[in-house]
């Protein structure tokens, strides 16, 4: 039995049952040595929900019925929502200058819909949405963006639109100028920008959160499953390659790799980018 600096008693063996009940919900993966910094990341929660132990915390989690909400504050603790504007852009330029011309010169009529899976406060999608703005694609054809994330602070957030000095490091100095409104407390995104996507919570361990949005042409689901476990990035990459059309491109950060895992996408160069594909 061990304390945390809060006066909270944890066990091994309690830490490993919620661990294993948070990497079953969510699909992150606090491996042994990082055991305590889950608990760290959970101490004021179990605090706030009235117990001084890790072992009441998880039986509120596996067994009460009204445990919906707590689950919604365990997302928000244990989300690294790191992110940035125009980051890793080969990626998404690869989107603009190939797929999405490619899409409309072969099916000219049906939207095209793009998903940013787990995009934190919102930088990604709305990076997306600048790079299509600055290409014209908007004016000349029907696209849609959707953006989610499991945590629901990051998605208020991000529906907010107003953003640091921090999530600008990447991004040239005249975007910025052009669509961002200094105010007191940061810039605001204009809201013509903003509105053209929807924004939602999903978890991507939850199928059916996942199923209607993984129909898109175009995931990107970037800087998440480094904190997953194979077997629920082989999961998730599952239910997307199952909802998703062909062809249908998935983009992973450059930092992760699907290779150690089976998967039915094929990995393709594609305008100086790597994107997974599913093919007919
Ligand atoms: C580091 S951010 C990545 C943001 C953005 N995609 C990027 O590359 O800049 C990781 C995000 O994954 C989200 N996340 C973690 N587990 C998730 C899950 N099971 N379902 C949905 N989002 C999840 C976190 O809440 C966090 O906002």
């Amino acid at each position: 039995m061990g304390f945390l600096s809060q006066n909270l008693s944890y066990s091994d063996s309690a830490l490993t049952l919620l661990h294993d009940l948070i990497h079953e919900r969510t699909g992150i993966n606090y491996q042994n040595a990082h055991r305590e910094l889950l608990a760290d990341k959970l101490s004021t929660r179990v605090i706030a929900c009235g117990f001084n132990s890790f072992l009441d915390y998880y039986y509120l989690l596996k067994y009460d019925t009204n445990a919906e909400p707590e689950w919604q504050q365990v997302m928000d603790a244990i989300s690294v929502p790191e992110t940035f504007f125009w980051r890793e852009m080969d990626q998404v330029q690869a989107l603009v200058r190939v797929l999405v011309p490619q899409y409309f010169a072969s099916q000219s009529a049906k939207p095209l819909r793009i998903w940013s899976a787990a995009c934190a406060s919102g930088e990604e999608p709305l990076t997306i949405a600048i790079a299509l703005n600055e290409a014209g694609w908007f004016e000349r054809a029907p696209i849609e963006i959707y953006a989610s994330d499991g945590s629901p602070r990051a998605i208020a957030k991000a529906k907010q639109g107003l953003y640091r000095e921090r999530a600008f490091r990447n991004l040239p100095v005249s975007l910025q100028a052009k669509y961002f409104q200094q105010e007191q407390e940061g810039w605001r995104v204009l809201p013509e920008l903003h509105s053209r996507i929807k924004w939602t919570t999903v978890n991507l361990m939850a199928s059916v959160e996942v199923q209607p949005l993984a129909t898109a042409s175009v995931i990107f689901c970037r800087n998440v499953f480094i904190y997953f476990s194979e077997k629920a990035i082989s999961r998730t990459v599952r239910l997307f390659f199952d909802a998703m059309p062909t062809p249908g491109y998935l983009f992973i950060a450059a930092a992760e790799s699907l290779l150690k895992l089976t998967t039915d996408f094929e990995l393709q160069e594609i305008g100086g980018a790597f994107v997974y594909v599913k093919i007919e």
